[in-house]
């Protein structure tokens, strides 16, 4: 193998080794087993201040145990009470503390913050720090089938 062809193999490497790191790092941290709806599955495209919009179903809900809804502006994580099936909370999955991204873990039953470890209750309410205001909370209702949730 000449020079030449050295440098192109090496840069093509380089290349593919670039570009599958930054799919991975655009990716939306989605677990197996857990979705994030979108306008793709038919929901609303986004969400509407002052307007409930549906943005996933009962089934969704209580199939992976949380609905996570993004839009190019916001988002929003809904779960469902294990004590009252017709009820649900949503909340921005945003850290009130420095704004990293949050998401329920079904294992520890908690919305955790993976920036410093700021634990949430379902609906918001902060259990452990450091943060100290709770999530931006949403309206959120199930009619039949429907998650719908409204952003003020
Ligand atoms: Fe969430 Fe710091 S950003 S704990």
């Amino acid at each position: 193998m000449n020079r030449r062809n050295f440098v192109t193999w090496f840069g093509l490497g380089g290349l593919v080794s670039f570009l599958s790191t930054a799919i991975a790092a655009c990716s939306n941290g989605t677990k197996a087993g857990q979705s994030t709806t979108s306008a793709a599955d038919g929901m609303a495209t986004k969400l509407q201040s002052g307007e409930f919009v549906k943005i996933g179903t009962a089934q969704t809900l209580k199939q992976d145990g949380r609905i996570l809804f993004k839009d190019a502006n916001t988002s929003a994580l809904v779960l469902g009470d294990p004590n009252n099936p017709s009820r649900a909370w949503a909340v921005k999955p945003v850290c009130t503390h420095k704004g990293c991204a949050v998401d329920w873990s079904a294992d520890e039953s908690k919305i955790l913050c993976p920036c410093h470890g700021s634990t949430f209750k379902p609906d918001g309410t902060v259990i452990k720090g450091p943060a100290t205001k709770p999530l931006e909370r949403y309206e959120a209702k199930i009619e039949g089938d429907a998650i719908l949730v409204k952003i003020s």
